[in-house]
């Protein structure tokens, strides 16, 4: 069983199957012997948080994901695909600098009903400035531990 501690970088998912993997897992061995994973491909159809596939790529297999929410978009690109590049401190001190093509929108249209000013301010510009999907992710993990 891999170490579960990868699961700390999901988002967190109503309806995720991060505690139902090894179950999940313990029924495929049952057709496919684990020695035969290794660059097999793992289908995932409704990605979510990313849990199943994450630890079927921690398995060895190779993975097609797909999801409609852009959410698990941005977590597909960011854990299942990407298997380089890493966050840096200066890639997040960039998010903090003043993007003259912030848009404003999460100040105009989710203040306050869902983030308090300070917090869209920062997550308008942020997000300007979030060019690769592993800075908007994090910028999601940030949305989530402000607003849980
Ligand atoms: C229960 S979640 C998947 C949970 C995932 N296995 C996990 O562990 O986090 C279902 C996902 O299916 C996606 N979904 C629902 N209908 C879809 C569709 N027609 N096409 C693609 N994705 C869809 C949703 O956006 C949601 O992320």
């Amino acid at each position: 069983m891999p170490n579960l501690d990868m699961f700390y970088g999901l988002l967190p998912y109503f309806g995720g199957k991060r505690k139902l993997c090894p179950i999940i897992f313990r029924q495929i061995v049952r057709h496919i012997p684990r020695d035969k994973w290794q660059g097999m491909v793992f289908v995932d159809a409704f990605l979510g948080s990313g849990a199943v596939s994450l630890y079927a790529k921690a398995q060895g297999f190779k993975i097609i994901c797909n999801d409609i929410a852009e959410r698990s978009y941005i977590a597909g690109k960011t854990l299942i695909e990407n298997n380089q590049t890493i966050l840096t401190y200066a890639n997040i001190q960039k998010l903090f600098l003043p993007n003259p093509d912030n848009k404003h929108l999460i100040e105009k249209e989710y203040v306050p009903d869902v983030f308090i000013k300070r917090h869209a301010e920062f997550l308008d510009n942020a997000f300007a400035n979030a060019n690769r999907p592993i800075d908007k992710y994090l910028l999601l993990k940030y949305i989530f531990r402000v607003r849980p």
